[in-house]
């Protein structure tokens, strides 16, 4: 692949292949050896147009450490807010020849448009409502590490269904990799398009959360409902929060996961959000890195495999 737009265009193979990788990265990170040179001489541009703490954050690290030259644009203080489209900003990048884009943008699609304009690999970092890729890769690695394998799982994805790219990312790539997906929710949260992917749909939590090996908590997305249904917040706690008495009903060694940012005391109790032995979340920040890494050694192999072609096919 050229590019990271999505989990949909990835194979069972590709997919533990990069697991694999972000293994030996999330290993390294827990030495005095993180660095490498796997993107040496490489120009990697993180382009934000939405807010971001732990992907851009990991994006970063991860360039750094594999040896690239990075570069954080300020959405905010660029010429976007002079009326400059997506695809002129894109393409002015793209003369300044960068190797590697990080893109995250609030419309579904934007990324997948820009990436046809550029001569570079680009990586998804979040679009709108679609998907999330890197962000359901730390998901996997992190259950694989905490379970031994990402596949035969009963995985609970619970709350604003709807809204969510993680959810997307997360139904498509637990899939593809033979788990059970049930989505939790109420059903103006929980689109029931979503059986188009082989999913379960509940209401209840304490039925949805029975026997599960993984119980996935999302955020509220109150900034894509458009003035539509937005629940109070004690409600929402009441029926749809994880608590203790809601988790009692999955499985005794169940892991508890969060993309972040959390409400807590809104999708999740403090307590269990904390929780000493069941909560993986900070492990899924860590695993953030480590997937970001992989993923742009990858492209960045392709990247250099087809530069190389290129150049011995010119003419003489
Ligand atoms: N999970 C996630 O994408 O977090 P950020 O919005 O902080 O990057």
């Amino acid at each position: 692949h050229n590019h990271l737009l999505g989990i949909e265009p990835l194979r069972p193979d590709e997919i533990t292949a990069i697991l694999d990788l972000a293994d030996t990265y999330a290993d390294q990170a827990r030495t005095e050896h993180k660095h490498s040179t796997a993107l040496k001489g490489m120009t990697q541009i993180n382009m934000f147009f939405e807010n971001s703490t732990r992907t851009q954050a990991s994006f970063e690290i991860a360039g750094k450490r594999l040896g690239a030259d990075v570069m954080n644009m300020a959405m905010q203080a660029s010429s976007i807010k002079k009326g400059e489209t997506l695809i002129d900003t894109a393409t002015t990048l793209n003369a300044m020849h960068p190797d590697l884009l990080v893109v995250r943008h609030p419309h579904s699609g934007a990324v997948d448009l820009l990436a046809q304009k550029v001569n570079c690999a680009v990586l998804n970092a979040g679009d709108g409502r679609h998907e999330h890729p890197t962000q359901a890769l730390l998901d996997a690695l992190t259950i694989r590490r905490e379970k031994g394998r990402i596949h035969r799982l009963n995985v609970a994805i619970c709350g604003d269904i709807a809204h969510s790219r993680v959810a997307r990312s997360n139904l498509i790539l637990l899939n593809k990799m033979e788990n059970r997906v049930r989505l939790i929710g109420p059903p103006t949260l929980v689109p029931s398009s979503f059986k188009e992917f082989g999913a379960e749909i509940y209401e209840d939590m304490d039925e949805g959360l029975k026997d599960v090996d993984v119980v996935m908590m999302l955020r509220i997305q109150k900034e894509r409902m458009d003035g539509g249904f937005i629940p109070s917040e004690r409600e929402y706690y009441h029926r749809y929060g994880l608590d203790a008495a809601k988790l009692a009903n999955a499985k005794d060694d169940a892991i508890i996961m969060h993309p972040g940012p959390m409400n807590r005391g809104v999708e999740i109790d403090s307590e269990i959000a904390d929780h000493p032995t069941r909560s993986v979340i900070q492990e899924q920040v860590e695993m953030g890195v480590a997937v970001r890494a992989a993923a742009m050694d990858l492209l960045a192999q392709n990247l250099r495999a087809r530069r190389a072609e290129a150049a011995a096919n010119q003419p003489v």
